[in-house]
């Protein structure tokens, strides 16, 4: 069953009911200032950081799970009669509802007893403020005589605290009302010198700022006393709990249509400036009220929308496909990229499922998720790279993550996840074969943000693979530290203590454990700083990395090899983890793809074997499973992985993050049907007739779908902020349509289904758009043997780096070879 519908020519995602399985969300804004609404506009608003500087208040794991937001209300004055057009928080039985979620905005429009509302959420570019803009249309006979109320709860700064310290907040909230406009501006007096504003359109009949006064007491937002009784109180808040209300009266004639627009928005002062007068306590407004009048206007808030979708439209431009499959399409084209843009600029900070006051930027985290956006947005990646090695430790190291107010590492929760150094290396280099800059390679950078050890990025690399060099343990692999890509396989941490973290417990530290997960990474790392130093001409670099590359797939071949699968580990003991001679968790997928992916095993045949064993083993309808069989008990020396009853999460839950890894596997052996069908099962489109089950967003990737042993298989989690974004959009457009950013060219090697015809393309590359047309016949491999680059034929499937003065390039790739060729050529 379906809640909904994909519209892709708006590039929209169309619910048609409110009562989704769980509130389904998008993202406003992506420069400073931020916010998540839900279908039911429920959400919350932050400048920058969600836990420091949160504008309005949200309350995590509520019931119903998704209560408070960017509420409007409507009345009707004659009979008293009053309702949400967004259908929460009243609830009443709307007679339409349709929530558009699209690229940066919202669209909630719904009709009741004739009045049909339609309210757009958005942040416009370059500004840090939100637009609901409210259009009320009368259908019907006769004339109708509204009240049109807004809701905001402002939320006192620093979330984390506003939601425990109650004994002083109840105290300290603060408001001004001019004009109209309402300021929160708590703890203004004292140190901070920004304040939040609610501005309205229209002339007020009344307002509101103190929560209890608007909802009444004992009330909540479903009933309030301002909305039922229909006048606002006027009151200022002191104290309690700082909100905000406008209240405008609206007289429609039959069939008129009134646009009233909201601004929420944040505005800072200089310390020295932030009082009108000096020495008053009132908020000086004189910087904030042009910005404000300036939105109030509907031409430019028209303007600012078509800006934003413009945007959008240029963004989308750089990487498109026609593939005819529509799952594949429309995840490419448009939903794809835009997660990608969303877990670049949240991290892992805010969502349904981050609070937003838990985690910092991590180092793994980002550095994947560079992957995914650096094609949409290269300045910027670039710059995040400079902050994330800029944290790096002299040892090549890593604290686990950084704070992105400060661009510190932080230890809250450790560091000693030993492949952290290395995925800063994949991300370099995914960032040079994009954009060719390898000035950034010289940019001298600081160890641990301390001045004066400044090094180049091209030495940080260095360290980041002599760090796993001098981590090996008794079988020449990596020492897996606290833990790895996997944090919850924790073989160092031992905890018998209720509430001990397993991020940052070591209990016991033999340096025997060691990670073939590490291993294979490390394969592909130095295999990418050996390619970056013959780039540079430096070839003692290179030919070290490569020979580090030989001895590490080495000690894979010798001790990560199982028989039908490659290892996962080898624990506090020295025993493997992993292997057939386990009783649970014999198989884990993430050693199977990242060697795949990596190389390992493409030559003996061992790489088909192992992903003839993930498919026997551990694929499922719903996605790929972590690990088999479920761990059914706490293991004590395998940690937090064995806490999560099994089919969740890490312990057999499909960890979607993992499968793109087993589906660039499957290219490199070439089998295109399996890397598709792979793809399929976690394509949240393929998956929207599912949606009972699936229950998270039809147009997002989760991180976790339940496994085959979980209670509720195929029952989706932690939808957006995943690094399955970045890796599914490596998978698909660049090794299973297999457009693929090159050093030296772009690379067309796509490996599709045997059953697919010719397809197009276009990327934007180096400067020059690429239009690429796939010649290939239903039956033929998928190995393109050779290109037509306006008209010139060349062999082989790189196409060569644009000159400077090509803008358009014709491209044809022919897919010649019949299917048995291929698979005979393939051991
Ligand atoms: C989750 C992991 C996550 C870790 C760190 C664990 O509880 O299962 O997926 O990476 O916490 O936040
Ligand atoms: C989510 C974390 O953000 C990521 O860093 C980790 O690799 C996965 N969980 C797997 O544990």
């Amino acid at each position: 069953m379906r809640y909904g519908h994909f519209d892709d020519v708006r590039r929209e995602y169309v619910i048609t009911r409110p009562d989704t399985p769980l509130p389904w969300i998008n993202y406003l804004g992506s420069e400073d200032y931020f916010g998540i609404i839900s279908n039911t506009a429920g959400g919350y608003s932050f400048y920058r950081d969600a836990r420091l500087r949160r504008l309005t208040r949200y309350r995590y794991n509520n019931a119903p799970l998704d209560l408070g937001g960017r509420y409007v209300y409507l009345r009707d004055d004659a009979s008293g009669d009053y309702w949400s057009p967004s259908w929460q928080p009243t609830q009443r039985d709307l007679d339409d509802y349709t929530c558009r979620h699209g690229l940066g905005y919202s669209i909630i429009s719904s009709r009741y007893q004739g009045i049909r509302a339609e309210t757009l959420y958005f942040v416009p570019a370059g500004e840090t403020l939100e637009v609901w803009r409210v259009r009320v249309t009368n259908e019907r006979a006769v004339p109708a005589t509204l009240s049109l109320f807004s809701s905001v709860e402002f939320c006192l700064w620093d979330a984390q605290d506003d939601a425990t310290n109650f004994q002083r907040n109840y105290s300290v909230g603060e408001v001004e009302v001019e004009d109209g406009v309402i300021y929160h501006k708590t703890e203004y007096r004292e140190r901070r010198n920004h304040f939040a504003f609610f501005a309205c359109s229209e002339p007020l009949a009344g307002f509101d700022t103190q929560r209890d006064a608007f909802l009444g007491p004992y009330r909540s937002w479903d009933r309030p006393i301002g909305v039922e009784r229909g006048f606002a109180s006027n009151s200022i808040a002191h104290g309690w709990q700082p909100s905000g209300s406008h209240h405008v009266r609206l007289e429609l004639r039959p069939g008129e249509t009134r646009e009233i627009v909201f601004l929420l928005g944040y505005a800072e002062n200089p310390a020295d400036a932030k009082f009108d007068p000096p020495g008053s306590q009132t908020i000086d407004k004189r910087r904030v009220r042009p910005t404000i009048a300036r939105y109030l206007q509907p031409d430019v808030v028209a303007d600012a929308f078509e800006a934003l979708q413009s945007r959008w439209t240029d963004l989308l431009g750089i990487c498109r496909a026609e593939t005819g499959n529509e799952h594949v399409d429309r995840m490419v084209n448009i939903w794809n990229p835009y997660q990608c843009m969303v877990t670049f600029n949240m991290s892992r900070s805010a969502s349904l499922f981050e609070s937003g006051i838990g985690r910092g930027m991590g180092f793994r985290d980002t550095s994947q998720d560079l992957l995914g956006f650096v094609h949409l947005v290269p300045a910027r990646a670039r710059e995040r790279l400079l902050d994330v090695a800029s944290t790096q430790l002299p040892t090549g190291g890593a604290y686990h993550q950084y704070q992105p107010l400060t661009k510190r590492g932080n230890n809250d929760v450790g560091s000693g996840f030993n492949d952290d150094p290395a995925w800063l290396v994949v991300s370099v280099a995914a960032y040079l074969k994009e954009t060719g800059d390898s000035s950034i390679l010289d940019e001298a950078l600081p160890f641990d943000n301390q001045p004066g050890t400044e090094r180049p990025l091209y030495e940080h690399l260095q360290r980041s693979i002599q760090y796993t060099l001098d981590r090996l343990g008794p079988h020449g692999l990596p020492l897996i530290g606290r833990a790895d890509w996997n944090d919850c396989l924790n073989l160092n941490c031992f905890s018998e203590t209720p509430g001990e973290s397993f991020q940052t417990t070591e209990n016991r530290s033999g340096g025997v454990a060691e990670s073939v997960f590490i291993a294979a990474l490390f394969v592909l790392a130095a295999g990418e700083l050996a390619a970056i130093a013959g780039l540079r001409g430096d070839a003692a670099e290179a030919a070290r990395s490569l020979a580090a590359a030989s001895e590490m797939r080495r000690a894979v071949d010798q001790h990560g090899w199982d028989g039908a699968w490659f290892r996962r580990a080898y624990d506090f003991f020295g025993r493997p983890v992993g292997s057939a001679e386990n009783d649970e968790g014999q198989i884990f997928i993430e050693p199977q793809g990242m060697c795949v992916l990596a190389g390992i095993g493409i030559d003996d045949g061992r790489a088909r074997t192992a992903l003839d064993s993930v498919r026997e083993r551990l694929a499922t309808p719903h996605g790929i499973v972590l690990l088999q069989p479920a761990f059914t008990r706490y293991h004590l020396h395998l940690g937090e992985i064995s806490t999560y009853p099994g089919g969740y999460k890490e312990n057999a839950g499909v960890f979607c993050h993992t499968n793109p890894w087993v589906m660039i596997g499957e290219t490199r052996v070439r089998n295109g049907d399996a890397a598709l069908d792979c793809y399929l099962r976690i394509n949240p489109s393929a998956r929207e007739d599912l949606s009972e089950t699936h229950r998270g967003e039809p147009y997002v990737y989760a991180q976790m779908i339940a496994g085959a042993d979980a209670a509720t298989p195929g029952e989706a989690k932690n939808t957006w902020l995943t690094g399955t974004a970045a890796w599914n959009f490596v998978a698909i457009s660049q090794w299973i349509l297999g457009i693929r950013p090159e050093h030296d060219g772009l690379r067309i090697d796509p490996c599709v289904p045997v059953a697919w015809g010719d397809f197009t393309a276009t990327r934007r590359f180096r400067g020059a758009t690429y239009r690429i047309a796939v010649r290939k016949r239903p039956g033929t491999s998928g190995c393109v043997t050779r290109l037509r680059v306006d008209g010139r034929t060349i062999e082989g499937n790189l196409v060569p780096l644009p000159s400077s003065t090509e803008a358009v390039i014709e491209v044809e790739a022919f897919v010649d070879a019949p299917v048995e060729d291929v698979v005979e050529a393939t051991p």
